[in-house]
């Protein structure tokens, strides 16, 4: 949960993240929300944001409206004042590195990338790569040399100091008769850590999986995998993904003392924005919904054989009792196929829907057919993947676990609840990149009224009215106050205009699609 650290980094540049409400007590019944951590509201935007709120409302809306809207600019705004997130002038500046160089894009403050071409040869005893090349020069002389952490999140000093620092030299030639090559690769090498945050959801897909995506899938899996911080578990975890970049075996750094070379390193992963793909620096075009096609891939297999398993399992099920299920189940269950599927993406620590049984009813009483599914660090993430696909509406409140968005198909529905507090933080690690995935997307802002604070602090207190001014207290206020001590009280009534607002939604593209199929 440690990202939220940034709040304190990037709450103060002033800029203006919105959620949309729908407040009862309006007559319009719309209202936007200024949500950021600060609180100017000039009349145009604010005139001008409730015009954006009222179409991206309407049911039909074609998903990429909502992303040519700068609406969802913070991070934007940031990157033009300091420099960039992702510099635009030399974005893959190094993609063209010729022979016998290294090449370094510093630019970016979210990760470092060096590009090493021609003969490469690892050396984990020293941390070191080396790059040999044809200088004239008979004597081992250091010719270049760049440090680098390969892991993305550059602007955490903290996090970055656990990860392991590799030197990248380049020499002359001949000095590499002191480095014979044990294992000789004729793909290239990319260079990664699985340490730093990983361990949560949010941290493996930002940090991990979608860079290494950017990075690694123009080389078409042919290309080694070379992890710092290596650890079996995350290989266990995303071996069905890592199968579809790579068919090599891969490569943990610290243990593998042998000399591995290579014709290229790519050292570092290259990072876009909040869990997305920017088709624009991608070179190929390639976008979120690639990423999301390949998981599809990644995850079918597993799931065809779950499948058959438990055909088995009720086959033999049936042998075993000869009362076959009353034919009043087989037709609930036949409904329950027809009618739309919401899933609750349930947490049980902190940030807990209090009344979960009252909204699960409630969700059925709109027409849905509900699963809860509470994930645990150990759950299979093609068993999730499974029932995601299959859902036209994800519900759960903001936190790590909202990541499976990514497992939702386009078109279909993401409400986040959004407790006190946490505003900024939702839409920009969820809202923004599932709309970007081409989901529609609602942001259900909690009233003071519906959370656990409410019962623990005086009605005036700064904590229920003004929880920009609690966090400018510091990420410790956040997370202890907020993250870590709230949980929500659903007032049903509200929330189930979202509810209905779902549910048309997803109904009309079923009767859409079955249109055009039956055309
Ligand atoms: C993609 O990156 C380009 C270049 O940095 C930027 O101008 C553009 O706004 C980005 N697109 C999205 C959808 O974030
Ligand atoms: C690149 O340089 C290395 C050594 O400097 C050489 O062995 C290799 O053949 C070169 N590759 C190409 C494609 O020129
Ligand atoms: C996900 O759902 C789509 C559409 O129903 C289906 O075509 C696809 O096979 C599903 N993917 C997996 C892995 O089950
Ligand atoms: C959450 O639920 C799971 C299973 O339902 C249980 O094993 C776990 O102990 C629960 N955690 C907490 C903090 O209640
Ligand atoms: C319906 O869902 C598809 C994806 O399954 C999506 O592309 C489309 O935009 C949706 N249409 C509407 C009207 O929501």
């Amino acid at each position: 949960m440690m990202h939220y650290k940034r709040y304190q980094h990037w709450n103060r540049k002033g800029d203006v993240f919105v959620v949309c409400v729908d407040e009862e007590t309006t007559p319009i019944g719309l209202v936007c929300g200024n949500s950021g951590y600060n609180h100017k509201r000039t009349k145009p935007k604010l005139f001008y944001l409730l015009f954006l709120c009222l179409i991206s409302f309407s049911f039909f809306l074609a998903p990429q409206l909502f992303t040519s809207h700068h609406k969802f600019s913070l991070l934007y705004s940031f990157s033009s004042e300091e420099g960039g997130l992702v510099s635009k002038s030399d974005f893959n500046a190094c993609s063209s590195v010729s022979n016998g160089s290294i090449c370094c894009e510093r630019s970016s403050i979210r990760s470092d990338v060096c590009v090493m071409k021609g003969d490469v040869r690892m050396d984990s005893a020293s941390s070191r790569i080396t790059l040999y090349r044809n200088n004239g020069h008979e004597n081992g002389e250091v010719l270049r040399h760049e440090k680098i952490r390969p892991y993305t999140r550059k602007w955490e000093k903290n996090v970055m100091d656990t990860v392991d620092e590799l030197d990248l030299v380049v020499k002359g030639e001949h000095s590499r008769i002191h480095q014979k090559c044990d294992v000789k690769h004729d793909v290239p090498a990319v260079f990664f850590s699985t340490g730093g945050y990983t361990g949560n959801l949010y941290h493996e897909f930002n940090d991990g999986l979608l860079p290494l995506y950017i990075t690694s899938q123009q080389f078409n899996k042919k290309v080694v995998f070379v992890i710092l911080e290596y650890h079996a578990w995350w290989i266990m975890k995303y071996e069905n993904v890592l199968s579809h970049l790579t068919e090599y075996p891969i490569i943990d750094f610290s243990r593998d003392k042998r000399t591995h070379c290579f014709p290229e390193a790519i050292v570092g992963l290259r990072i876009h924005d909040e869990l997305t793909v920017n088709s624009s620096l991608m070179g190929n075009d390639k976008t979120i919904r690639d990423f999301r096609d390949l998981l599809d891939r990644a995850y079918l297999p597993r799931i065809r054989s779950l499948i058959q398993d438990e055909e088995r399992d009720a086959r033999m099920n049936m042998e075993k009792h000869v009362s076959l299920p009353s034919s009043e189940t087989k037709m609930d269950e036949k409904q329950n196929l027809k009618k739309p599927k919401v899933v609750i993406i349930a947490r049980n620590d902190s940030r807990a829907i209090m009344n979960e049984d009252s909204l699960v009813k409630l969700i059925e009483d709109v027409g849905f057919h509900v699963e809860v599914l509470r994930p645990q660090r150990t759950t299979e993430l093609a068993s999730i993947y499974r029932v995601l696909n299959s859902s036209d509406v994800m519900i759960g409140v903001h936190g790590a676990a909202m990541t499976h968005f990514l497992f939702m198909r386009p078109g279909s529905v993401f409400i986040q609840i959004i407790p006190l507090g946490t505003d900024w933080a939702a839409g920009t690690y969820y809202g923004e990149p599932a709309v970007k995935l081409g989901l529609k997307y609602i942001g259900y802002k909690i009233l003071p009224k519906e959370s656990s604070l409410y019962d623990e602090y005086d009605k005036n207190d700064p904590v229920l009215t003004d929880p920009n001014s609690v966090n400018d207290r510091g990420w410790e206020f956040t997370k202890k106050i907020y993250l870590d001590r709230q949980n929500v009280r659903l007032n049903l009534g509200r929330f189930s205009k979202r509810l209905l607002r779902a549910y048309y939604h997803s109904v009309a593209n079923e009767s859409l699609r079955f249109r055009h199929q039956s055309q």
